[in-house]
């Protein structure tokens, strides 16, 4: 390893390199995802109707499906300078260790304090609700790394934030709540006894571990109630997608002066915002017709929304009161075994990766989560970096493809999204160094289980 490399090991660009606009996918994509609907109506949101839900701002951001650069604020920019730009890795140690003639690269997104790539669209809602003059904002959080992510920003604007903590990860993660709250935020475990919804999920499911689906319902009726409060989402939103496509540009812009052209892009997908993120300007070349790139979402085997469930209209909330979107799904009431990945425990996907899936533009897998921690396990050791279960998924699958590459001699170059660290996944490590880890993968009675939760339209 002592041979100077042509590619250094970090491509950090400098901050005058950082993008000035979002890129919108959506302006690029000949299939537009299909819009959001009314919950009561069956109707497309319009823009009224979003603002009770969401910030202004985000709501026309959410719908803007022919912008295709939207500028980043100032003040969202300076705030994006404490952490970014995030540096692009040659996993020179990986490829040694995996004797692969492929070329391996990793987006960093895990060196701020929440841990992951969140912090982009979070600082981004929390500038707009504050620009719109309101008091605070609702949201929930699985894994921990939104809920983080949102607490930081709102303190730093000084805005009241109020977060509903996937029960699971609220016991299985302490520290993580504690974080939250030295940021200032509330934080309840949900399903909790606070909102109707909560106590309705209680009801039907005693005893249960919670879920994105039921948070969301809790945080939605929480902002409802309050005034001067809305409702902020991590992930799956077209507006979330749109923050997060700062990662893409970024890394596009670092392969670009040295290069470097990946021939396979992979991101773990939970509801979408990474993946999309990532791979927003390369799609939008492929879409474009000007270069052709693979690109891999990888989902948890317990939680296969896009690999086994149904692209259908459904609710993005176990509760029923948010609009409908048409995604991959599981069903609403879909409850994903309590495996460790939590951010990626979610019955839905990104409309927008949705389409581009449902359109053959993309490929997905599924892994199971000790082959996750195998890899996570190997890569921290070689690569020095603890990486977050969620972020492991993709690491996973990149190992495979680089693995391929030894048996077909193949000199492929393939990134990979590197979404956050692990520090708060412990719980989860000590079982993998246990050997308790086990595998959930749902049988089909109970995916149609689920499905029979989708509503008929
Ligand atoms: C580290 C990390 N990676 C990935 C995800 C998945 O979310 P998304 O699909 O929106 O990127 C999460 C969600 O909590 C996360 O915390």
């Amino acid at each position: 390893m002592a041979e100077e490399k042509k590619i250094p090991y970090k491509i950090y660009l400098e901050e005058k390199e950082m993008p000035t606009a979002w890129y919108n996918l959506r302006a690029d994509m000949k299939n537009k995802p299909a819009p959001l609907l009314n919950p009561g109506t069956r109707k497309p949101m319009k823009q009224e109707e979003l603002e009770q839900v969401f910030c202004r701002e985000l709501a026309a951001q959410e719908l803007d499906d022919e912008t295709a650069y939207i500028p980043i604020p100032e003040e969202i920019r300076n705030f994006y300078r404490m952490y970014r730009p995030s540096p692009l890795v040659r996993a020179y140690c990986l490829e040694e260790k995996l004797q692969t003639p492929a070329k391996i690269y990793y987006k960093f997104e895990g060196n701020n304090t929440s841990g992951s790539h969140k912090l982009n669209s979070a600082i981004a809602q929390a500038y707009y609700a504050k620009k719109q003059g309101l008091k605070g904002v609702t949201t929930e959080t699985g894994a921990g790394q939104w809920g983080t992510a949102l607490s930081m920003a709102c303190a730093y604007l000084e805005l009241d934030c109020r977060v509903y903590m996937v029960k699971v990860s609220y016991e299985q993660k302490p520290f993580r709540r504690e974080v939250m709250r030295t940021y200032g935020a509330t934080v309840t475990p949900s399903p909790s006894g606070e909102t109707e919804a909560g106590r309705a999920i209680l009801k039907k499911h005693p005893g249960t571990t919670g879920s994105l689906g039921c948070a969301i319902s809790e945080a939605v009726e929480a902002a409802a109630s309050r005034e001067g409060y809305r409702y902020v989402l991590g992930s799956v939103l077209n507006q979330v997608l749109l923050h997060q496509s700062v990662i893409g540009l970024e890394t596009k812009t670092a392969m670009d002066k040295y290069g470097i052209v990946p021939d396979v892009i992979i991101g773990c997908a939970g509801g979408g915002s990474n993946l999309g993120g990532l791979i927003s300007p390369f799609m939008g070349e492929k879409i474009r017709g000007e270069k052709d790139y693979r690109i891999i979402g990888v989902e948890p085997a317990s939680c296969p929304s896009l690999t086994r469930g149904r692209f259908a209209y459904d609710f993005c909330d176990t509760g029923m009161v948010t609009p409908l979107a048409k995604m991959y799904t599981l069903g609403n009431n879909f409850i994903p075994s309590p495996n460790h990945a939590g951010g990626l425990r979610y019955h839905g996907m990104s409309p927008v990766i949705s389409q581009l899936y449902h359109d053959g533009l993309m490929e997905a897998v599924s892994v199971e989560q000790s082959a996750v921690f195998e890899a996570a396990e190997l890569f921290a050791r070689v690569e020095g970096i603890l990486p977050a279960p969620e972020s492991s998924h993709a690491i996973r699958v990149a190992m495979d493809e680089a693995l391929r590459c030894k048996e077909t001699g193949e000199e492929k170059t393939i990134l990979f999204g590197l979404t956050g660290t692990g520090y708060f996944d412990m719980v989860a490590y000590e079982k993998y160094n246990d050997g308790r880890m086990t595998d959930e993968i749902p049988g089909q009675e109970e995916l149609e289980r689920g499905f029979a939760t989708i509503p008929r339209l």
